[in-house]
Formats: C-alpha cells, structure tokens, sequence
C-alpha cells in the first residue's frame, strides 16, 4: 500500500513517497518550505536546493497552490510541527500545474464567497476537520445500532404523504401525480419492527422551511430508530448510549480535527461521563420564566434562546419531556397532566453550548381508533395513511423511536458557528449551489 501523511508515526527515518496537492509554500534562498496535504492530513516538506536536481529545484520555483504533486523525502519527527512529522525533501514533480488565480488565499474571506466556492472551499483545513468528524460521527451511529442488535431498514425518499408538518413538504411530479421528498424516514420504520423489532434508517430528508437561520438546512441527514416493545423511559436510554457513544468515539479517534477546529472538548468530556439532564416541559418553562427569559410562552414549543438558555444553564445535555400535544406531530402518545394540558409523551433532546436541539423523539400513539381520529381531526388525507394504520390493526404493541440531525450534531460536536459548514454542500432557503 502506498504511504499516507496519516501513518507518518510509523514511518520516521524512511524516504517514502507521497502524492497530493501544494496547499502552500514561501522560499527563502536556498531553502524551499511546501505545505503539502494528501487527503489523510498536513504535513511540511522542506527542500534544500543543493539536494535536487537544477530542474526539479526550478519546477518548486514554479509551483502555484493547489497544483497536484509528487513529493520523496526522508520523514523525520518534528516536535514544533503541527502535525509532529516533516519531511527532509529529495525529489519534486508537478502532476498538473493549477493557473495562478485560485480563488482561496489565504486571507478572510465572507461566507458567502467560501459557499459560493465550496467545491475548492473544501479542500481548507476547517472543511476538512469538520467533515472528517461528520464522517465519525456517521460510523458510530452505525456501529452503535448493530452493535444493539439494530438492522438497517432503508425508507423511502420519495413518500406520498407528510411525516413531520404539511407545510414544510417540497413535492415533485411523479409522472403526473404529486410525491413529497422525505421528512422523515419514521411511518415506514414503524412498519418496519413490526418485521425486525428494532430498525434505523439514515439518508437525507428535505425540509421546506423559511428559516434563515444558523441550524436550519432544507435538505439533511436524519437517523431515525424505532423500537417495538420500548417505552419513552427506554427510549430516552437508548438515545443517552448513543449519543455518549458518537462524542466519546469523536474525542478518542479526532483529536487532530477537534484541534484545527480549536475546539475546547472540556464539556464534550462531561457529557461522556455524566447522566444528561431531564426536565418536563412545564418545568423547563417555570425555570424560564423565574430566571426571567422575556417572552416565554408556558404551552408553546421550546424557542431558539429558551434551548440556548437551558443548554448554558445546565452545560449538559438536557431531555425536554412532554411537550403540549398541540405543538407537535400527530403520531406521538398523548396524556392529559395535572393541570388538564394534553401533553406528548416525548422529548427533544438539547444540547448544550449552543447545540440546540439534535434529537426529535417520543413513545408512539399504539390505538388504531386515537390515531385514526388525530389523523382525521388534522385534517390529513385518511386512505394515504391506511397502510401505517395498519401498524396498529394487526398487532400493535407499545413502540418508540427517534431522530437525530447529522449536521446540527455535527455543529455542536465540532463547536462550529453555522450549519452550513457541516456538509459537504449545504442546501438552504438562500443557498442551492454549486
Ligand atoms: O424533530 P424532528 O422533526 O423529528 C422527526 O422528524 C421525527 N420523525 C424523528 C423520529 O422520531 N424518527 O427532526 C429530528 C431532528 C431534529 O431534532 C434536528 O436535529 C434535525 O432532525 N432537524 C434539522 N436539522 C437541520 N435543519 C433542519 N431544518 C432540521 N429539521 C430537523
Ligand atoms: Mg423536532
């Protein structure tokens, strides 16, 4: 196998050769300092003129960044490098010389033109930590559910109904009769442990919403899980495992992107070792307010700074339980409290520096006539929803189930300000290219 800048630990004191791109250089004199990457990481290769031929040390003279080359050198430890390792250069080839005008120096640049340059954006350091971690994160969620005894249950991305909310829904010609793209992969995992007991989906799901705003895309990745025989207790224990899984996985296997991303990682390490927070909604409220948070609705769903709030209050991941029934979708398991609010046996999950909410999930409403009637008194098309009910004719039990955001975990696992950055390329209200 040929050698990558991520195995140079093993490699000091060989002469190995590597190919990739000049992401950088400066000269002086005789001395010839390139910034090279390969894909796998970062590394510093420093030539000497004396030490190669008069047309190779001439073809370093030529180089612009971003050209594709081939470097050898003997790989020493380097203890003052960012990676750890340099290499002591002795040859040089350009495989294509790129034309002078790159459009990203190295100086700022507004996000706007980085976005509309995404597909050279990318190749920097941040896209590529940030990117590197979503990879991670989407690995261990995997791991995580097969290991838990979770089969794969791929659903449909096109869907003739809503899962979600009716007016997020984009809908597409589906030869001549209209089809939405996926909200939410959760009505055909339902049908699905009816099957296999315990399933999770993972692809990308579409929202239409008209927010502008730092933690929303209009097309993501969800997971969503969904559990026969589990109540909205074991359903919030799952979620707990796993998401101590993904972060401790990102803390053990990403330390050199968390460090180009200069994440501080001291609350990301609590969170690993300590019971996340759990409040009912009520609760969460009353806090609000006493804490004297202006415009806090008591029987609203959670607002950008109340979860912001929270979050910073309790530096933990906090379980938002129960939300009045009003504010959320039709399928969740409902009860009427103490104060006589009919309220969803579910929660959010919030997560703390500025995370917000990453998890959406609840206990599933099992009664085929009280679903039946939510369905109705929506006003939602009935016959489509015939084969969902039908989880509830034939053998219904208890179930849950939930869904996690790839990229608003992302963003908050690798401290980033916008979701945008967060996936390889973002489509949102004010963004559909490149
Ligand atoms: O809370 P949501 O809407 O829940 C569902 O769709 C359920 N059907 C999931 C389930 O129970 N299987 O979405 C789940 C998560 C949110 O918590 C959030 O992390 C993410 O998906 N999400 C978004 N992320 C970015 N941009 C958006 N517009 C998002 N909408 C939801
Ligand atoms: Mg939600």
């Amino acid at each position: 196998m040929t050698p990558s800048i991520s195995q140079l630990s093993t490699l000091v004191g060989e002469t190995i050769t590597l190919q990739g791109w000049a992401y950088n250089f400066r000269s002086s004199g005789k001395i010839f300092f390139l910034q090279f990457r390969d894909g796998s990481g970062r590394v510093q290769v420093v030539y000497s003129a004396g030490d190669l031929p008069a047309e190779q040390w001439d073809a370093l003279k030529s180089l612009t960044l971003e050209s594709s080359v081939t470097v050898t050198g003997l790989v020493k430890a380097e203890p003052r490098a960012p990676s750890g390792f340099e290499i002591q250069g002795t040859a040089f080839a350009i495989i294509a010389l790129a034309p002078e005008d790159y459009p990203i120096a190295n100086k700022e640049h507004g996000p706007d033109f980085l976005f509309d340059n995404r597909d050279l954006y990318l190749r920097s350091a941040t896209p590529w930590a940030t990117l590197r971690i979503r990879d991670q994160v989407f690995f261990s969620i995997e791991q995580f559910f097969h290991e838990a005894g979770f089969i794969r249950f791929d659903t449909p991305i096109l869907q003739p109904t809503s899962c979600e909310d009716t007016t997020q829904l984009f809908s597409v010609d589906y030869y001549g009769n209209p089809m939405y793209l996926s909200q939410s992969g959760q009505l055909y995992s339902e049908a699905g442990i009816m099957s296999f007991g315990k399933v999770y989906d993972f692809g990308p799901v579409f929202r239409a919403e008209k927010s502008k705003t730092r933690h929303h895309l209009s097309e993501l990745w969800m997971m969503d899980a969904e559990m026969a025989f589990h109540d909205q207790v074991d359903n919030m224990a799952v979620q707990e495992r796993m998401v101590k899984r993904i972060v401790g996985d990102v803390l053990k296997f990403c330390a050199p992107e968390l460090k180009i991303l200069e994440r501080d990682t001291t609350l990301l390490q609590k969170l690993v070792d300590e019971p996340f927070v759990h409040l009912k909604h009520a609760e969460a409220k009353a806090i609000l307010i006493a804490d004297g948070i202006a415009d806090v609705d008591p029987l609203d769903d959670m607002g950008t700074e109340e979860e912001i709030y929270l979050g910073n209050k309790y530096q933990l991941p906090i379980f938002i339980e129960d939300y009045p029934a009003a504010v959320k979708a039709f399928y969740m398991k409902r009860y009427v409290d103490e104060a006589g609010v009919l309220r969803a046996r579910n929660a959010d999950l919030i997560a703390p520096e500025e995370g917000r909410e990453i998890i959406g999930g609840s206990q599933r409403e099992e009664s085929y006539d009280a679903l039946k009637k939510e369905i109705v008194d929506r006003g939602y098309p009935l016959a489509e929803y015939d084969w969902y009910l039908n989880t509830r004719k034939y053998g219904a039990v208890q179930h849950s189930g939930f869904g996690i955001g790839l990229e608003r975990t992302v963003r908050w696992i690798t401290g980033n300000h916008h979701i945008r950055e967060t996936i390889a390329f973002p489509r949102m209200l004010n963004r559909s290219t490149p």
